[in-house]
């Protein structure tokens, strides 16, 4: 169930996304998956925050994004809902939601909207997907695209490698970007493309790129928020840039609170409740 909240002032939608690339002003996305990070992200200032599919790497430890299913992003969406008060929330299409066909894509995204609380969902693809996004802009769902990696192909792909590195493939990538956009997507996401490349589709549209791994010429830049914050496992990659080392706070956190148990500093008396002095008096009295 969707939690509605009124329209706050200064809340991201649509317009606000045209107007800062109108404006040439760049604007910040991360992902969350669940209310308290939501919440953090939110109230930093973040203008778009991403239910991705990512939930699958970062979350449930899949090591890919393929097996994400509606439920657990639909899941992960209502709560991003909830803690979010002025980011618009943006929830991915899972692998396998929006590959039957146009109706079967349309009730996924509904759901999406409906009871995530999703105000755009993005799906991966390029001109494969123009008449399905066309489609799902007509019934009134805002759409972000996905081009260059993308990470729904691994298979397909072979491994997660920069895409549109040959002239032939760049101009895919362009003539995609041009698509997607005529079709009605709002925002497109180039993930793990040459900088130049980015820089070029991003002047070429109207629209706003979200890059990721794509260098700093695109409108808005997203980044998985586990990756930032230091709360992921393995080699990163080299666009990611590590802020924080939570893992490191999280694990001396939980090595110093396990010393305090085993030496009885914790709980102390202030961190647990006794029985009042009456309550003594009467026991002791029985
Ligand atoms: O799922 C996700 O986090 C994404 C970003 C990498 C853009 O799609």
């Amino acid at each position: 169930m969707a939690y509605l909240q009124p329209d706050k002032e200064g809340k991201v939608y649509l317009p606000a996304i045209r107007a800062a690339k109108e404006r040439g002003e760049k604007l910040v996305c991360l992902t969350a998956y669940d209310y308290p990070t939501a919440r953090i992200v939110d109230e930093a200032g973040v203008d778009m925050i991403l239910v991705g599919d990512s939930i699958g790497n970062v979350i449930h430890g899949y090591g890919n994004t393929i097996p994400v299913s509606i439920e657990e992003i639909l899941s992960a969406c209502i709560a991003v809902k909830r803690g979010t008060e002025r980011a618009m929330v943006v929830c991915d299409m899972p692998f396998g939601t929006y590959h039957v066909n146009e109706d079967e894509s349309v009730r996924n995204a509904l759901r999406l909207m409906k009871y995530g609380g999703a105000e755009a969902v993005k799906l991966e693809g390029g001109r494969n997907r123009v008449d399905l996004v066309r489609r799902l802009v007509n019934e009134e769902i805002p759409v972000v695209a996905h081009i260059g990696l993308t990470p729904q192909s691994v298979y397909k792909m072979g491994g997660y490698r920069v895409q549109g590195r040959t002239a032939e493939q760049a101009k895919r990538l362009i003539e995609d970007a041009k698509l997607l956009e005529e079709a009605g997507a709002f925002a497109i996401v180039l993930e793990l493309v040459p900088r130049e490349l980015a820089a070029m589709i991003s002047k070429e549209l109207k629209i706003s790129t979200i890059g990721i791994g794509a260098g700093a010429d695109c409108d808005i830049q997203v980044l998985v928020l586990h990756d930032l914050l230091g709360l992921t496992f393995g080699r990163q990659p080299r666009f990611v840039r590590q802020y924080a080392n939570l893992r490191e706070i999280m694990t001396d956190a939980i090595r110093s609170w396990s010393n305090d148990v085993k030496s009885s500093e914790y709980p102390n008396e202030h961190e647990s409740y006794g029985l009042t002095d009456e309550t003594k008096k009467e026991m002791a009295a029985q």
